[in-house]
């Protein structure tokens, strides 16, 4: 396998972004605490933290509960890192049993809204940190019961309800290692990360609340196992939530009633104390080659890194009335970290929604900061973008003076968005924390403290602490300022990677071997002359639509599945909400005749592959794809293609010039 080639020249700033915000001369009075309130505050800490690492990581691991202290902070052997080597923990006793014992357990864990709305309002839940350790207990007896022993693998299928949090949090509780998959992703992705993940058993629901309509989960698992059986592999168990009361086939043997398993186990389920490096749980990203990754977190040192980032990013203070909202879902990282393990042993509310943005009406989102109090709240640029589309009236509508900080994370934020963020949300009261991080990171790497950090729209400004950032050539160098490049991260970190699971060589290959012992993220960016970063996109062949990454090629796959597809080309294309759409190339077989049809089936058929945010926003149909002499796809012409752009690349390679003119006229619609 090779890099694709890489000429960190290449990537050249357009923006010229001047615009600087300090954070609110009254944010301290307004917050009641901050933990870092200036940037020489920020500036002695962060010095501290790369110059001593070990010190600075104890006193944070130690606010935490350990069941055996550990020997050593860190074991560095590139790219091996082992945390709080000989520590014994367990993540769910510090997110839920810990609080109990001190005394919290009848505090708000988890605020619960569902998408339906009648006349009363919409349903809302509140889960005390007593109600998720009777839960997690419970359901913990319950898969205990089904077979799951320490190390095997769970697989969760589900829609955002509070018992997709307890699953994750029971699994935890019993030292299974889980695989939360998207709930809009499709039967063949799950049976492929099922397979490759060697689980057996599934927690799903029956259905999911989306946008009025039924997600219907069950039948997705029910083919995955189907897919799964013609390969030969079973599962043992599938668990069944009963949410939306959809109509569902059931197996004897196999399904179980989440409620019934549940309602039969033993309270009592004591937190099995975990090595730091036990596995906490894999997480399916996509590359830039084959198959997606399954990203390994271990437990401790993701314990302490969310625990910290989730802390200072969003300055979580308990017992001072926050409510913390993330819009993610579980199924991504952002979910994981930031709606579940970095929050709850902040012992700060965290407030889950389960459906749409614009269900009944575009207001939803504002409706629940209203209603809730919402004073932390984190989304993505593709949602905000959507929001600056359906326009400021529908967040006008509402309350909004409890909000006090804002993050965004995904993407790179435009100005724009950011502005209006700042302006039409944010009532130019709150500081916008831009969080740059990977499902491989864990947590927060480069982003503003609200309290120090001086904020230019578009830039994520500066590393957390603990992390060495920096913009480097293939050699390793640091870039000088406004240069672009490679960013990669020099130092281990307690949340980082432990590696793809089953998959050394690929660890290796997309992380470590292209700048020699630092960790190389996959995104180009930028330093400027304050030392602040600025993203610049991916450097790969992966593409970020709405905040998630897709990989051309899984799409590219996908298509050339389908019995009229030779060959396929997979690209982004600038798109006004989601950031970057895709546009596929296809060439047909001989038979196929092209159509709308034709196109409207193969979109279906990558939604049926994969899920529906993989579905090409345009299709367009070609007697050829243009090549290099040694046969390989010239991307960068498709981009420009797609695009809508005129060619200025240099073409003196291209195999048979013609293509491209006929791809033009290829234009769709
Ligand atoms: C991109 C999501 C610019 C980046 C937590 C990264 C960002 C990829 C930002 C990881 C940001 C994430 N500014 N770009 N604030 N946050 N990205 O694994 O390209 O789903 O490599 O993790 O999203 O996406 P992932």
């Amino acid at each position: 396998m090779t890099q694709p080639t890489f000429d960190p020249s290449s990537i050249e700033s357009i923006l010229h972004e001047e615009r600087h915000f300090n954070p609110p001369s009254d944010f301290v009075d307004r917050m009641g605490s901050v933990y870092v309130s200036s940037l020489s505050d920020y500036e002695k800490i962060y010095n501290r933290s790369i110059s001593d690492p070990q010190a600075f990581w104890t006193e944070i691991a130690e606010q935490l509960h350990w069941y055996r202290p550990w020997d050593r902070v860190l074991e560095w052997s590139p790219p091996d890192a082992k945390w709080f080597v000989g520590g014994q923990t367990n993540i769910c006793d510090n997110c839920v049993d810990r609080q109990v014992r001190n005394g919290h357990g009848d505090e708000t864990a988890i605020i619960w809204e569902g998408e339906p709305v009648d006349n009363g309002g919409p349903e809302i839940r509140r889960l005390t940190y007593a109600d998720l350790q009777r839960e997690t207990a419970r359901l913990g007896n319950a898969l205990k019961k089904l077979g799951v022993r320490k190390g095997d693998v769970v697989t969760i299928y589900m829609g955002m309800v509070p018992e997709l949090a307890i699953a994750m949090l029971a699994c935890a509780r019993i030292g299974a290692a889980h695989s939360v998959i998207f709930g809009g992703f499709s039967s063949q992705a799950i049976a492929d990360r099922v397979t490759d993940a060697d689980s057996r058993v599934i927690i799903t629901g029956d259905g999911a609340w989306r946008r009025g309509k039924i997600v219907p989960l069950k039948d997705n698992v029910d083919q995955a196992c189907e897919t799964l059986a013609a390969g030969n592999r079973d599962v043992d168990a599938v668990v069944v939530l009963k949410r939306c009361e959809n109509a569902i086939n059931w197996q004897d043997g196999r399904d179980h009633w989440y409620h019934e398993l549940t309602a039969a186990a033993d309270e009592d389920c004591p937190p099995e104390a975990m090595d730091s490096e036990d596995v906490l749980f894999l997480l399916y990203t996509s590359g830039s080659t084959g198959k997606p990754k399954g990203i390994v977190h271990t437990t401790g040192g993701y314990m302490v890194f969310t625990y910290i980032t989730a802390r200072y990013v969003f300055n979580l203070h308990p017992g001072r009335d926050q409510v913390y909202w993330c819009t993610a879902d579980c199924g991504w990282v952002t979910g994981h970290s930031y709606i579940v393990y970095g929050v709850l042993p902040n012992r700060v509310p965290s407030l889950m929604y389960e459906g749409a943005p614009n269900f009944p009406a575009e207001d939803r989102f504002w409706d629940i900061v209203e209603r809730h109090r919402v004073t932390q709240f984190y989304t993505a640029p593709t949602a905000i973008r959507a929001f600056m589309k359906w326009g400021a009236e529908h967040a006008e509508k509402h309350d909004l003076s409890s909000l006090k900080v804002l993050g965004t994370v995904g993407e790179p934020i435009n100005p724009e968005a950011w502005m209006w963020y700042h302006r039409v949300i944010g009532g130019e009261r709150c500081p916008i924390v831009d969080t740059w991080w990977q499902t491989e990171t864990g947590g927060h790497m480069i982003t503003p403290l609200p309290g120090a950090t001086p904020t230019t729209p578009g830039s994520c400004t500066l590393p957390f602490f603990g992390i060495d950032a920096a913009v480097v050539n293939e050699k390793g160098e640091e870039q000088p300022a406004n240069t672009g490049g490679l960013l990669v991260i020099r130092k281990p970190w307690p949340g980082m990677l432990r590696g793809i699971h089953g998959d050394r060589e690929r660890f290796l290959e997309t992380y470590w071997r292209r700048v020699e012992n630092m960790y190389c993220a996959g995104d180009g960016a930028k330093r400027d002359e304050h030392g602040y970063f600025w993203i610049m996109g991916r450097i790969d062949d992966v593409i970020n639509v709405s905040g998630h990454r897709l990989g051309t090629m899984e799409v590219e796959s996908a298509l050339v599945s389908h019995p009229a597809v030779v060959e396929a080309a997979v690209v982004g294309v600038p798109h006004e909400i989601k950031g970057t759409g895709i546009a596929a190339f296809v060439t047909l077989e001989s038979h196929a005749e092209p159509s709308a049809d034709l196109r409207e089936q193969l979109r279906d058929h990558v939604a049926r592959e994969i899920g529906a945010i993989a579905k090409p926003d345009q299709i367009r149909l070609t007697d050829a794809l243009p090549k290099t002499r040694s046969g390989k796809i010239m991307r960068r012409l498709l981009r420009d293609v797609a695009a809508g752009t005129d060619t200025e690349q240099d073409v003196t390679t291209l195999e048979d010039l013609t293509v491209l003119a006929k791809l033009r006229e290829s234009e769709e619609e």
